[in-house]
Formats: C-alpha cells, sequence, structure tokens
C-alpha cells in the first residue's frame, strides 16, 4: 500500500488530479496499491462517494485498476501513451523491432497503375466489395465463419473496435503472458484491467486461463500463431482444450488477434467456431507492409455491427485507395507466390537462430512468428554484453507482466552466418561472469 505518499485534495476533480501526477511523475509506481476507499476518505476529511469518484476518473483514464477486496492498484506503465522507442546506437545490428523484411515485400508498381483514380465522395459504398470478397474466402477456406466482415485500419484498430463494441471501463480481458506491449497498452488505455494468463508453445496454457475466468474476465485476447513475442500457435489439441474453458462462459468475447496471416509459419486455428461473441482480426501489415495496414475482422453479427456503426459515427471508413491496392495485391499469383517465400524464409530465420542457440546450450522459444523469446537471468546486464559485441535486442519486460526474464530476437532479417555469430556471442553474454563488489 502507498504510504510514501500524501494524496491531496478535497473534491474529487482534485483528489484525481493529484494521483494521477504523483504516478506520472513516477512518485507512485505501477501495480502499488492505494489506500482503500475509506482509508483515504478518512485521510482527506471528505466523504467515501468523493473517493470513489476520484478512483472512478482515474479507472476510466487507464491509469488504475481493480476494486473491491482485491483493492486498487495503478495500472502497469504507459497506460495512456506508447513507450518510448529502443534507442539503438549507430552501427548495432538492430533485432529489437519486429518488422518484415523489406526484400519479402510485394512492389506497389503494379497495384498502383491499376488503381481506379475517380475521386472517391461522401455516401459511397463504404469497402470495395472485392476485398470483402477476398477476405471472407480466405476467412472461409481455413474454417473461420466469415458472413459479417468489417475492415479496419490494421489489427490494433480492430482490437479496439471489438473490445469497445463489449467492454466497458474497469471491466476484464485475460491477455497473454508475454505478449505484445501495445495490446497491453491498448487495453489499459480503454480503462480495461488486463489479467495476465501465462502461455506456452500452444498458446494461453487452459488451466491458467480457467482460473483467470474463475476471477472474472469479461474479454479474452488470443493470438492464434506468430505470438508476439513468444511464438505459441495454436494446435488442435489446444484448440479443443480452450474451447471447454471458454465454452462456460457465453457472455465472453473471445478477439483472435491473428496479425500476421499467410507468414507466421504456423496454419490457421481458431477458437471462436460457433461462440456467441467473437472476432477474428486479419492484418496485412506483416505481409504487405505496415504502411498498407489495413485489417479484415471476422464476427458474429452483433459485434460487426456493433463496429461498423460506431466506425460510422467516426472514421466512417478506410481509405478506397488503400483498400484498392490491398484488393489489387492479394488477387495477384506472383504475390501468393512471394507471402509463401515469406513464410518459409521468417521459418528458417527463426530456426536457425533457435539452432543456433541449442548449438550452445540455451533453449529458445519460437514455433513459430517473426521473433524468439530467449529467457536470460538477466535481461539487462545480457543486452549490454550483446550491444557491445554488436547486436541490439528487445528486453522481455516491455512484453512481460508475470512471466520471468527473457529477451526477445527479431529474426525476419537474420541470414545464416549471422545466426550463428549471435549464438555464439549470447552464449558468451549468459555465461556466469565472476562476481565483483560493487557499491
Ligand atoms: C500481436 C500483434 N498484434 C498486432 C500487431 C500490429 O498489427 P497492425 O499493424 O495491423 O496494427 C502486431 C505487430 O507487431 C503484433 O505483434
Amino acid at each position: 500500500m502507498v504510504k510514501h505518499y500524501s494524496t491531496r485534495g478535497s473534491t474529487s476533480r482534485q483528489i484525481a488530479a493529484d494521483l494521477e501526477g504523483a504516478i506520472r511523475t513516477g512518485k507512485i509506481h505501477p501495480a502499488e496499491r492505494l489506500p482503500t476507499v475509506r482509508e483515504l476518505a478518512g485521510e482527506l476529511s471528505v466523504s467515501p462517494a468523493t473517493v470513489s469518484s476520484a478512483f472512478g476518473k482515474l479507472r476510466t483514464r487507464g491509469l488504475i485498476v481493480g476494486r473491491g477486496r482485491g483493492g486498487v492498484r495503478v495500472a502497469g506503465p504507459s497506460s495512456l501513451s506508447a513507450r518510448p522507442a529502443l534507442r539503438v546506437p549507430p552501427g548495432a545490428r538492430d533485432l529489437t523491432v519486429a518488422n518484415p523484411d523489406p526484400a519479402l515485400l510485394p512492389s506497389l508498381q503494379h497495384a498502383l497503375k491499376t488503381l481506379d483514380r475517380r475521386p472517391h465522395l461522401y455516401g459511397e459504398p463504404r469497402n470495395v466489395p472485392e476485398l470483402i470478397d477476398i477476405a471472407t474466402q480466405r476467412f472461409r477456406d481455413d474454417g473461420i465463419d466469415a458472413d459479417s466482415v468489417v475492415i479496419a485500419s490494421g489489427a490494433l484498430d480492430g482490437l479496439e473496435r471489438v473490445l469497445q463494441a463489449h467492454l466497458r471501463v474497469g471491466d476484464r480481458v485475460a491477455v497473454e503472458d508475454p505478449g505484445w506491449t501495445n495490446v497491453q497498452d491498448l487495453v489499459r488505455a480503454l480503462g480495461l484491467e488486463p489479467i495476465p494468463v501465462p502461455v506456452d508453445d500452444y498458446g494461453l496454457v487452459p488451466e491458467h486461463l480457467e482460473q483467470a475466468l474463475r476471477g472474472g474476465v469479461h474479454g479474452v485476447i488470443v493470438t492464434p500463431r506468430g505470438q508476439n513475442p513468444f511464438g505459441a500457435a495454436l494446435d488442435t489439441r489446444r484448440v479443443n482444450d480452450l474451447r471447454r474453458v471458454i465454452g462456460s462462459q457465453p457472455d465472453l468475447i473471445v478477439v483472435e488477434d491473428d496479425y500476421a496471416p499467410w507468414v507466421t509459419g504456423a496454419k490457421a486455428m481458431t477458437l471462436t467456431k460457433g461462440l456467441p461473441r467473437w472476432a477474428v482480426i486479419r492484418s496485412v501489415s506483416k505481409a504487405l507492409g505496415p504502411d498498407l495496414r489495413l485489417a479484415m475482422v471476422a464476427g458474429d453479427p452483433e459485434t460487426c455491427e456493433r463496429v461498423e456503426r460506431r466506425q460510422l459515427v467516426g472514421t466512417g471508413w478506410v481509405s478506397h485507395i488503400l483498400q484498392q491496392i490491398v484488393t489489387s495485391l492479394l488477387s495477384d499469383p506472383t504475390v501468393e507466390q512471394l507471402l509463401v517465400k515469406a513464410h518459409d524464409s521468417y521459418s528458417e530465420r527463426r530456426e536457425a537462430l533457435m539452432d543456433a542457440l541449442l548449438e550452445h546450450g540455451i533453449h529458445a522459444y519460437g514455433r513459430s512468428g517473426l521473433s524468439v523469446w530467449v529467457p536470460v537471468r538477466e535481461e539487462a546486464s545480457t543486452m549490454q554484453l550483446l550491444l557491445e559485441a554488436g547486436w541490439a535486442v528487445a528486453p522481455g519486460e516491455r512484453f512481460r507482466l508475470r512471466t520471468p526474464p527473457a529477451l526477445r530476437i527479431t529474426t525476419t532479417t537474420l541470414r545464416q552466418g549471422e545466426a550463428i555469430r549471435l549464438g555464439r556471442d549470447l552464449a558468451a553474454a549468459m555465461r556466469p561472469k565472476r562476481v565483483r563488489y560493487s557499491a
């Protein structure tokens, strides 16, 4: 409980502003417990309703989570702003960002040449029908019901819209641990409470998800393949096990973040079949390039209708120019071949690093996806030693809530020779050092 900070204020607005300032300036830290409503009301000589209202304001802004017997805690870092980018010194090999390999992205030349250049005006149909047809077909080919499909501005945008269609501030959402930072931050920024659920090679661990659901959870976010950063990918057995767990909660919204379909090195799998509330979100960012960010969202009719209605009073639609480019690329057989090549290359590069690490007795995780997750004893010192050897990698702390330390190494552009050298350098960085007394 926060004992080292004296809250000030006599109105709910003042109390909320004071606590917000303390959280932002680091006087109160993430996960610290705030006093109870009664305690703080007594301390400040105000009514419990005033403190309750202040907590409500902070909760809405995603700065605190929890209520009731568990108490109110300061949310994790960066609930309202993105985390600063990692600084990579000049000359270091940057393996911190899970970018696609530019050499494996399609050229836009043909798509731009065939673009319909007529001005598109307000009031026109919102989506390019051919794109909806392509999305529907691809979803159906993978056994995903696609009677309703919506176009969003990327996986994260789709995720935000689907969560907002069903959840209210304070609701709890099961998220993968480790998981992608921005998903965790997005959940917090929406005023929702992320409940970490451990993953293994096959995705969310059923017993842990069950436990989380017993504690009261309103939504679940699942990465069906290429899980970032751990590389988990669902298989049939895990699908069945998770379905049994999820099946007990008909009100749950189950969202699948299939953020890198076609290139992650794993088959499409879904938990959503026949569920009452669900969405599968597929982005083209990794396959076609992040600047063509657009997502196809399949879901139950009510979810899709809510997302679409909300879109109508906001952005309205995703640019037709973008939709046309994506349609053209996804209908091009040469792009299809390139996607197969990207899929194979990313798998080879990921596996090359895993093999190189195994040569040194280091077990890493990366069943699928664009990165490898390497458990380490100490993130900061291992990263520093790697940096001295010329490699910049991402600290696991950005991705994990309760999982132990690790590094995330993106392998999308890693060549065979580099994998071998990186394996050797990482092994050297992880070797126990003689310990020196230091103040
Ligand atoms: C798990 C996950 N979801 C979503 C995204 C981003 O998708 P988009 O660019 O479509 O928003 C990423 C990007 O790396 C990701 O790792």
